[in-house]
């Protein structure tokens, strides 16, 4: 372990210096100059700091102050050496967290003692502090195995909707990808796109409960067809709800809402504006204009620039314009997951 000496007087540094040679596994580093140690501090732990009070360029107290500042050196054991005997001085250093004091003369015992025994203590802090680095380790790895599991289930879930579901999975990516580039231009972190872009594949799972004449029917349904066509909305949500997991809640709302409009004519429950949860809102956009621009089993791949302008119209209407304007704030990332996903039916 390594012990900073420092102390302006050369024959304290060699005599200190002598002293703790005699205590196992010490190393002592010895500087005359303060500030020079402080320098040194910033790129060293030492375990233990021996530092003398009176000296000409900083006094220990200076010291104690500057080396406590410095990033990572809150715990470790200081120890002033002083001739004072005033205890003014000696509070003082305790206020700045000195541990302890030794007076000059110095005895070698206790000066050993002293140094033993923080040293001990030093060995103790770092062993809790790695552990306590590897139970963090540990923690978050079980913590991301469970999340990747989850995402995993999640994944296999959309897949089993899939089978009944005449749209691809790369309608699922696609629409993954555009809810995400949505959220980063409203401003959302990470962590919060994540989420929307793993539960965004769980939108249309209601759509197991339909039946196929009315989920294949190659053509446009009529209205008796289109109100069982609706109920998926709901029966996606009922599918979802429930659960404790974040990304099962955001998937239940998604469910629930994506076909709400923004004017309130939407369904299942006609909610308006912010009534409608801001996902709901931003799946909206991106669901829309991806199925407008994939051939679907009743209609062929619209051209961009007409998806575009009904999207466009359909701001404040339809959709809630902030998510809108997201979506054409960074329109070459639109175009770059558009060409990077296209359906190979449409390619
Ligand atoms: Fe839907
Ligand atoms: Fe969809």
């Amino acid at each position: 372990m390594i012990v900073l000496i420092v102390d302006d007087d050369q024959t304290n540094l060699a005599l200190f210096s002598h002293m703790l040679k005699a205590i196992p596994d010490v190393k002592p580093v010895t500087m005359a100059e303060p500030i020079a140690a402080l320098a040194w501090c910033a790129s060293n732990d030492p375990d233990l700091v021996l530092v003398d009070y009176m000296m000409p360029e900083l006094n220990g107290l200076r010291f104690i102050q500057d080396f406590r500042d410095l990033p990572g050196k809150t715990t470790i054991p200081v120890v002033m050496v002083t001739a004072d005997i005033d205890t003014e001085v000696r509070h003082r250093a305790l206020q700045l967290s000195a541990n302890d004091f030794l007076t000059k003369p110095v005895n070698k015992t206790e000066l050993r003692a002293r140094v033993t025994n923080l040293l001990a203590l030093r060995a103790a802090q770092r062993q809790l502090s790695t552990r306590a680095v590897w139970l963090a380790e540990e923690v978050a790895k079980a913590t991301s195995e469970i999340v990747a599991r989850e995402r995993e289930a999640i994944l296999r879930l959309s897949r089993a909707a899939e089978y009944r579901d005449p749209e691809t999975g790369a309608h699922l990516l696609r629409l993954s990808q555009y809810s995400r580039l949505i959220a980063a231009n409203l401003g959302m972190g990470t962590a919060e796109q994540d989420l929307l872009g793993d539960a965004a594949p769980m939108h249309d799972i209601g759509k197991v409960g339909i039946p196929d004449n009315i989920l294949l029917k190659p053509g446009r349904l009529d209205a008796e067809e289109m109100d069982i066509m609706r109920t998926h909305a709901k029966i996606g949500a009922d599918i979802l709800r429930g659960s404790t997991s974040p990304l099962l809640q955001v998937a239940a709302a998604i469910a629930l809402t994506h076909h709400e409009k923004f004017d309130g004519s939407g369904y299942p429950h006609g909610l308006k504006g912010e009534q409608i949860p801001l996902y709901g809102r931003i799946i909206a956009v991106a669901d829309v204009f991806d199925a407008l621009t994939s051939a679907r089993p009743y209609k062929p791949a619209w051209e961009i620039d007409r998806a575009v302008a009904l999207i466009r119209d359909g701001s404040g209407s339809h959709f809630d314009p902030v998510c809108v304007d997201a979506f054409f704030q960074d329109w070459s990332s639109v175009m770059a997951i558009y060409e990077k996903h296209r359906d190979e039916a449409d390619a």
